[in-house]
């Protein structure tokens, strides 16, 4: 159980969270290096995972027992429906977690960003707001979210650094995504200025890998490419239509790293400004067609349609922060993440 102060307030309970709950500017306490905090050893820890069972979650999960955490606590959301305030007060009450990691959220891609926007704002912010808050009220001793490239300016030098991400509105097609999800820094930042609540955010980039949904109203630009060139070919269509004009370019991060990034930042992150979290690079998506369609045998055309959105023009990020403070390098390659996950697809498929 916490313990609380006579203001009401769960006590602080470490000399780093006493000076990070007083109530002063923030912002130079924040900056004299107290980024790396003590590594936090997860064997013992009871850790909830929000969206634990979804195509990141699952791989956070093994890297959570990799590293010898024995109470991992997945909610699924027919059980616990994460926009209920009052739900996930009851699920922290009863779990009892030490370590919360939110991964719940409604994502997809630029199809999904453009049917349903409304609800991506919503669903998001409430579930974040939600899970932040009653972490806060339940004692949580650290909370690690995870954010998206999405909440960067459509035009922001590349590459995108964490402190450029201020300076101008998202992309239109994902900005309530990405803005409600980049309320979550906001939160976090406020909460460890006023309560020294000890939350994390990691930016991601677009992922990758076996296990992500292929369904077309809500798929990413790989397992939509994959499925369009395997049905294609399959078929024995001669060409195949993609949305835009092909020269936006994107970075990949293969999902098994990006779950060994948040492992790490759990145990070794301790402060709430914005950390990339992706491989540095780069590729368009008129190459990533091509490269695909070759992996899975199609020979045909490649015909891009420009009526449709490119999204953000341009994506790659710096991903030095993240090195600096908790020590994550991309380890997979893309030529590799992508033969994983092209033989995942046609496994799959043929099961
Ligand atoms: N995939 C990417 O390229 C990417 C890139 C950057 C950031 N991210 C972030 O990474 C996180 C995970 O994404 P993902 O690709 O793994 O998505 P996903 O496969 O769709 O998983 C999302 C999970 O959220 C849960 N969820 C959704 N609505 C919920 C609700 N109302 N209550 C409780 N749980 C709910 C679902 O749980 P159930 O399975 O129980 O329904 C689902 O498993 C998200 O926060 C996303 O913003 C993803």
């Amino acid at each position: 159980m916490p313990q609380f102060s006579r203001a009401g307030i769960p006590a602080p309970r470490t000399v780093w969270q006493w000076l990070l709950s007083l109530p002063i500017d923030c912002a130079p306490l924040r900056s004299v290096g107290l980024a790396r905090g003590i590594e936090v050893d997860l064997a013992d820890k009871r850790v909830v995972v929000t969206g634990g069972a979804g195509f990141l979650g699952r791989h956070v999960v093994a890297q959570l027992q990799t590293a010898g955490c024995r109470h991992v606590i997945v909610p699924r959301s027919r059980e616990v429906d994460l926009r209920r305030e009052a739900a996930v007060h009851s699920l922290l009450a009863r779990e009892r977690p030490q370590v919360v990691i939110h991964l719940a959220a409604v994502v997809g891609g630029i199809g999904a960003n453009r049917a349903m926007p409304g609800t991506l704002f919503h669903d998001n912010l409430l579930m974040g707001a939600h899970v932040v808050e009653a972490s806060r009220q339940a004692g949580v001793e650290k909370l690690v979210a995870v954010g998206t490239v999405c909440s960067y300016p459509k035009y922001t030098p590349v590459p995108f650094r964490e402190d450029d991400l201020w300076s101008g509105y998202p992309e239109e097609t994902n900005a309530p995504y990405g803005l409600a999800k980049k309320m979550l820094l906001v939160q976090l930042d406020a909460y460890r200025c006023q309560y020294g609540f000890n939350g994390v955010n990691l930016l991601l980039v677009n992922l990758y890998g076996p296990g992500d949904t292929d369904d077309p109203t809500r798929s990413h630009v790989i397992p939509a490419l994959i499925r369009k060139c395997a049905e294609a070919e399959r078929r024995g269509d001669r060409v195949v239509d993609v949305w835009g004009t092909g020269a936006a370019t994107r970075e990949f991060l293969y999902v098994e790293d990006g779950a060994r990034a948040i492992r790490l930042a759990t145990e070794r992150l301790d402060v709430s400004e914005p950390v990339n979290v992706g491989s540095g690079t780069e590729i368009s998506i008129a190459e990533l067609a091509r490269t695909i369609a070759d992996r899975v045998g199609f020979t045909g055309e490649i015909r891009f349609d420009p009526r449709e959105p490119d999204g953000q023009p341009r994506r790659r990020l710096d991903v030095q922060r993240a090195k600096a403070l908790f020590g994550f390098e991309a380890m997979v390659g893309f030529a590799d993440g992508l033969d994983r996950t092209v033989a995942w697809y046609l496994q799959h498929r043929r099961d």
